[in-house]
């Protein structure tokens, strides 16, 4: 590939070993440098990596921001996300730069919207603790009392945004005998699978809290003390949405208070989180998973490779199929206001 010139568009990837075969693709109609470092890439490599490139394809921990941007240079025309939160890249910078900024949105929903149900069931029905007690040698005789938790079915679920995955949630919730409510903060309708209700009415209400939001200025900290009061005290709240969305520490204070039945948790603040002694790993009502929602080998795949489908269209003069809602398909397009809560 060194030596002579080449017309090929280039595009960093800032991992190598990307699961699926969009990278392969990319790498036939485009010149590819994946990030070959073990550990992922301080923002400095990944500026390097990026300098001069036309394409960059970022997972959704990468952070994009406008010094990054800046550092690719002015023929940078597509950042894509192989993600469905966009968080991690500054939108707003990259559209006023006539970037292109996509994600992958419909192939993970169904993947996350499982684990949404598996932290339900593992929180509200306390499995883990059950495996523990397992573990421990600790299970004793039968009791009737041993290991109770609470049903699902009969339970009212609340949904915190209702885009792909929140709908995906309520199909699973309908099987499992669930009532479904949602709140969204502009999109007021209902459907045969839920019904709109206002915020601090679905808190009130609901005997699960799921949270599907984007994390945004407006969204963070939106469960925090006060949003906490207003829950039953026999209620579970599950994020698989992003970390921020839910104030850690209040969540720890209500369940230690017992004004919380349980949590789940698949996103944190801070990720990843490697010390072993984190608070937010032994609370015993709080099952905490690292980040799986869309572990699967197929959606994993699938992320990438529409994240390399992005990039192609875009550097082969195409509208991108996966813009961020709000933002331009096209490179050079500038919006004057971006917004981004409607995902
Ligand atoms: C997503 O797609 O947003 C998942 O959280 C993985 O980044």
């Amino acid at each position: 590939m060194s030596g002579t010139p080449s017309r090929r568009p280039r595009v960093a990837v800032s991992r190598s070993g990307l699961p699926g075969e969009g990278v392969e693709r990319l790498t036939a109609r485009c010149d590819v440098t994946a990030w070959a470092g073990t550990a992922p890439p301080t923002p400095a490599e990944l500026a390097g990596l990026v300098r001069g490139c036309e394409g960059l394809l970022v997972l959704g921990s990468d952070h994009v921001d406008a010094a990054l941007l800046d550092a690719a240079g002015p023929g940078l025309r597509v950042v894509a996300l192989a993600s469905m939160g966009y968080d991690g890249v500054d939108v707003a910078a990259a559209v006023a730069r006539g970037v292109v900024v996509t994600h992958t949105p419909e192939v993970l929903a169904d993947t996350t919207a499982d684990v949404a149900m598996a932290l339900i069931l593992m929180a509200r029905r306390r499995l883990p603790a059950a495996t523990d007690a397992l573990r421990r040698g600790a299970w004793g005789a039968f009791r009737m009392d041993a290991f109770l938790g609470l049903d699902v079915h009969g339970a009212t679920l609340g949904l915190i945004g209702y885009g792909q995955i929140a709908r995906a949630v309520a199909r699973r919730a309908a099987g499992f005998g669930m009532r479904v409510q949602h709140h969204h903060p502009r999109r007021k309708e209902d459907d045969e699978l839920s019904r709109w209700v206002p915020f601090g009415e679905l808190l009130r209400t609901s005997d699960v809290v799921s949270v599907h939001t984007p994390l945004t200025e407006e969204t963070k900290g939106m469960i925090g003390t006060a949003e906490l009061a207003l829950m039953r005290p026999t209620a579970t709240l599950v994020n698989t949405g992003r970390g921020g969305v839910v104030d850690e520490e209040a969540l720890l204070v209500a369940l230690r208070r017992g004004q919380l039945h349980s949590a789940g948790l698949d996103v944190m603040t801070g990720e990843p989180r490697t010390d072993p002694s984190d608070p937010l790993f032994h609370e015993p009502h709080l099952v905490v998973l690292p980040h799986v929602g869309s572990a699967t080998e197929t959606t994993r795949a699938a992320m990438v490779d529409l994240a390399a489908r992005n990039v192609m269209a875009v550097l082969h003069g195409h509208s991108a199929p996966n813009p961020v809602p709000g933002t331009p398909d096209l490179p050079g397009r500038r919006v004057t206001a971006v917004d981004l809560t409607d995902s």
